[in-house]
């Protein structure tokens, strides 16, 4: 069952370094100067370095042996500047264009990954959703086998044995509103994240409808999907449509989805659109008590993650370590 040891534990082994696009943040000060305590991940700072050594100082945080990279001042802008011109020439980015936009942060640090100085990336305490994973998606860009970059949640609750609750959930934060073989690829990517963290995938495609109970395009998205999805996974466990209560309720699942290999245990949601997703990750996280640890970006060529804007640093500090361990 998953614990933080065990990725940590795969960092040991093989330590990592990861960039922080905001690396004048508080909480990324915080959460860099946990992990330089420890030996297993090495934080890049990305930002001004006297406002680093400034913000640091005043919080009280020792971030001593943090690499901090000023865009301003950064020595091989010039490779940096031409490697993305390069990339985006398809679409016309000129060199004038480019100096630009690699002062922000977002762009700068992917590029440091792009360029391998980095092996992954956080940002988001201060950029939108949409800030920190565009760059990915134009830079980084989707694995060759991946037609989308999607993301998953990962939720976690102790029980009352002692282990951990621990639940995947789909697409709650990419993409908008999913076709049939858009939600085929995120189931994939998700059962593949969930094992990561020791989930056996269960896996439930939700919808408003159980086995047909309600009628409709949304209906038969979600139909039509899990039908595919098994075809495309048979070694993983896949129903749908089913309804949220039919998929985690035994009893619920007995009356409307009897003879369900998935139905009243299912621990890994597909949801039909990213209205549902984040919707329902949140109420999970808000009422039902789990923690909450993603967007995980699924499908990109190296690991780049976004934070919640509400983040605090221990929620900076767990997800650089996830981050990280996917790199
Ligand atoms: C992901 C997202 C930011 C991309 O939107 P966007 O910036 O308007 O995207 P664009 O259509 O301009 O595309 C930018 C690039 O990303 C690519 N792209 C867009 N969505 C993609 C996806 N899901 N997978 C892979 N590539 C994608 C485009 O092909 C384009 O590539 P190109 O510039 O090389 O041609 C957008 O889908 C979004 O805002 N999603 C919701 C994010 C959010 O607010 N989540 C809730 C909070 S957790």
């Amino acid at each position: 069952m998953f614990g933080f040891g065990q990725l940590i534990a795969i960092l040991k082994k093989n330590p990592k370094k990861i960039v922080f696009t905001e690396g004048e943040d508080e909480r990324i000060l915080e959460a860099s100067s946990r992990l330089l305590a420890s030996s297993f991940l090495h934080p890049i700072l990305v930002g001004n370095e006297e406002r680093i050594a400034e913000a640091a100082e005043e919080a009280g945080f020792n971030i001593r042996g943090a690499e901090i990279i000023d865009p301003d001042k950064y020595d091989k802008i010039d490779e940096m500047v031409e490697c993305l011109c390069e990339i985006r020439k398809s679409k016309g980015l000129t060199p004038e264009r480019a100096r630009e936009v690699l002062k922000k942060g977002n762009y700068f640090g992917t590029m440091l990954v792009k360029m391998g100085i980095a092996d992954a990336l956080l940002g988001g305490a201060t950029y939108s959703t949409a800030d920190t994973v565009r760059p990915a998606l134009q830079i980084i860009k989707t694995k060759p086998e991946n037609t989308i970059v999607s993301s998953c949640f990962i939720l976690v609750r102790p029980r009352a044995t002692g282990d951990n609750e621990v639940l995947a959930m789909a697409d709650c934060a990419i993409n908008i509103n999913p076709t049939e073989d858009e939600l085929v690829e995120i189931a994939g990517e998700a059962a593949q994240c969930a094992k990561i963290f020791g989930i056996e995938p269960q896996m439930a495609f939700l919808s408003y409808s159980t086995y047909g109970s309600g009628a409709g395009e949304s209906v038969d998205k979600m139909s039509n999907a899990a039908k595919k999805a098994k075809a495309k996974y048979p070694d993983i466990p896949i129903d749908g449509e089913l309804q949220f209560d039919a998929a985690v309720a035994p009893k619920v699942a007995h009356t409307k989805c009897p003879g369900s290999e998935v139905g009243g245990h299912a621990n890994t949601f597909i949801f039909p659109d990213i209205n549902a997703g984040n919707i329902g990750y949140k109420i999970a996280q808000r009422m039902g008590h789990f923690d909450a640890y993603g967007p995980i970006l699924l499908g990109l060529n190296a690991p780049v993650n976004d934070l919640s804007r509400g983040c605090n640093a221990a929620e900076v500090y767990s997800m650089a370590i996830i981050t990280a361990a996917l790199a």
